[in-house]
């Protein structure tokens, strides 16, 4: 009896002494790492993603419970645990990948991080909705927007002549009543000859104006883009979104275009690496099922086809073109060339990719020298001068060094 009781006390003893989350910064600085590596595609802190927000799951779950899910969930829900498979079944089933490499230190820093870190996106994520009006208002007004606003502002013109014609009506109709003299009563009962103003001089003159200007405008367009690519945006053999991935997910680009830092081709990602991820997710968030397009993955991994990818962006062949060179060494940002891709759903190529392009660039374009021994020399020989050393101090301009 009394070594029952022992044990009971021992266990209450184990419960009691379930560690704390610590709110040291070290301890939230080692979970901010382990959490971005390894959760950040599908959890947020305070805002249900592809997983719940984790805020404050340390006090809804006991440790242990913590410790045992992150570093395999499946056990868990498998052993019959009841808020595991509640929690299974309201995420549709998605499974979330195990960690087994993670110590129970790992996770009592991830769970430091989840509780104390991150505050600065705590906020504009209390409203959901508000922090992603805020987001958009931010990054300039949309161009859908500014079609909604012109519209809006038609209706209005539209319903104050309406007003307008009422009005007139109304007082024709009262002054018709009054005493008036004839030439009055004409006056007021005169009706605009809309005949007459279409066959003005006037009217057809603005009329054909408006439309030349129109015509001449898309002319000009056109052959400015003869042969330039700028804008196209070929349809995908799977709807694969940027916005989805590289914007909403935050994905690096790094993630998938592994030879930008390393070679001449940023390269389009294999099927293999679409499945580190999309093994475990079978469709967005909400939806049942496996997605149609998603489907389209395992069909080329298991008939090990790869996926018919439609470039987007092509040099001819007599250019030559280094992606190591502009982003490693260059320091240039992808969306310099290529624009918002985190915002597109579609690809679409963003600039003009001419000679023009290239050379302007490399006439405009600070090097960075600092901390790049190969360029130590040619900074001391260009001392003298005053201006900073530009690319095409270096050659860039050179016909060879982008032809072969
Ligand atoms: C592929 C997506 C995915 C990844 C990656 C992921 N999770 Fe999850 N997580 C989920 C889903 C979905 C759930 C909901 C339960 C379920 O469906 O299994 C969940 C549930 C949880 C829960 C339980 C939350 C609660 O309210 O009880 C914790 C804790 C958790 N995840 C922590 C982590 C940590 C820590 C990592 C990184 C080491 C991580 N997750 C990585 C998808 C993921
Ligand atoms: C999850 C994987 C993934 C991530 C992350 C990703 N991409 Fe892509 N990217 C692709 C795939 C797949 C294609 C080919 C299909 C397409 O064009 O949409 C592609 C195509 C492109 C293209 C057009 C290539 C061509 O055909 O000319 C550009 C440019 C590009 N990505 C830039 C980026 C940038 C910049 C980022 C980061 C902001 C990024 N990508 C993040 C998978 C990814
Ligand atoms: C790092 C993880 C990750 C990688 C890598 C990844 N995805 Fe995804 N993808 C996701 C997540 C998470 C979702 C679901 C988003 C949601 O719940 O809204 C998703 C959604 C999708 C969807 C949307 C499905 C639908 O029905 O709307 C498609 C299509 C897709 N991915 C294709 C791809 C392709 C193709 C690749 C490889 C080039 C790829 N993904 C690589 C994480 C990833
Ligand atoms: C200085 C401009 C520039 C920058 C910066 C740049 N790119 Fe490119 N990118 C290009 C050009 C030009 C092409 C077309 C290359 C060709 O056709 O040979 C291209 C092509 C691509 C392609 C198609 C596949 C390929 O390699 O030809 C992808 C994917 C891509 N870029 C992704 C990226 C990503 C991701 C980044 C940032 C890490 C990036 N690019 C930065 C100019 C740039
Ligand atoms: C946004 C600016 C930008 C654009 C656009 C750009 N470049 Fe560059 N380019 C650079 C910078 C910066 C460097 C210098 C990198 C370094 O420090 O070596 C560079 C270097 C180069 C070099 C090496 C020059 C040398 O003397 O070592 C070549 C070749 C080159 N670019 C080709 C191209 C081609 C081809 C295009 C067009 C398809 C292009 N670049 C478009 C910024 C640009
Ligand atoms: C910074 C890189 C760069 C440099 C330097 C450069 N070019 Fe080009 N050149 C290109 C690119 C990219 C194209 C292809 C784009 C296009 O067709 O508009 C091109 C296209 C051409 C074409 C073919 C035009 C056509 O209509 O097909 C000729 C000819 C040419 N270059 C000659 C030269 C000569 C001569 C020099 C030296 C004075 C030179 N280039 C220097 C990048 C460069």
């Amino acid at each position: 009896m009394a070594l029952i009781f022992s044990f009971l006390l021992l266990g209450i003893n184990a419960f009691a002494a379930d560690p704390e989350v610590s709110d040291s910064e070290e301890a939230i600085k080692a979970g901010e790492s382990l959490f971005n590596a390894n959760c950040k595609t599908c959890h947020k802190l305070d805002q249900k993603f592809t997983g719940p927000a984790l805020r404050g799951v340390s006090d809804r779950r006991d440790i242990a419970w913590i410790q045992e899910f992150v570093k395999n969930s499946q056990k868990v829900i498998q052993s019959g645990d009841a808020a595991a498979t509640k929690l299974f079944a309201e995420f549709n089933n998605t499974v979330m990948p195990a960690h087994p490499f993670l110590s129970d230190e790992d996770v009592m820093s991830l769970l430091s991080y989840i509780e104390y870190g991150g505050q600065e996106e705590a906020a504009p994520a209390e409203g959901g909705a508000d922090g992603a009006a805020a987001g958009a208002a931010s990054s300039g007004v949309p161009s859908e927007y500014l079609t909604i606003i012109l519209a809006v502002l038609v209706v209005v013109l539209l319903l104050i002549l309406i007003v307008l014609g009422l009005i007139v009506s109304v007082l024709t109709k009262y002054l018709n009543k009054q005493p008036l003299e004839e030439e009055d009563k004409e006056f007021i009962n005169q009706k605009t000859d809309f005949k007459k103003v279409l066959k003005s001089d006037a009217f057809i003159i603005i009329v054909t104006a408006i439309v030349v200007a129109l015509v001449a405008k898309t002319a000009i367009d056109g052959l400015y883009s003869v042969g330039v690519q700028q804008g196209y945006q070929p349809t995908q053999p799977i709807a694969f979104s940027h916005k989805l991935h590289a914007g909403d997910k935050e994905i690096p680009c790094q993630y998938c275009h592994t030879g930008v830092e390393i070679g001449r081709s940023a390269n389009i990602p294999s099927p293999n690496i679409c499945m580190n991820c999309h093994m475990h997710v079978q469709n967005v968030a909400g939806k049942e099922g496996v997605s149609p397009e998603i489907q389209k993955i395992y069909d080329a991994v298991d008939n090990n086809q790869p996926i018919e990818w439609v470039r987007v962006h092509n040099l001819p062949d007599l250019a030559y073109f280094n992606h190591s060179q502009h982003v490693k060494v260059g320091g240039i940002e992808c969306q310099t060339c290529h624009g918002p891709i985190e915002e597109m759903e579609v690809v679409r190529q963003h600039s003009a990719l001419t000679m023009g392009w290239c050379i302007d660039c490399h006439r405009k374009t600070d090097i960075k020298t600092a901390g790049n021994e190969y360029y130590d020399k040619l900074v001391q020989l260009h001392a003298e001068s005053k201006d900073a050393l530009k690319v095409k101090d270096i050659g860039g301009l050179e016909c060879a060094k982008c032809h072969y």
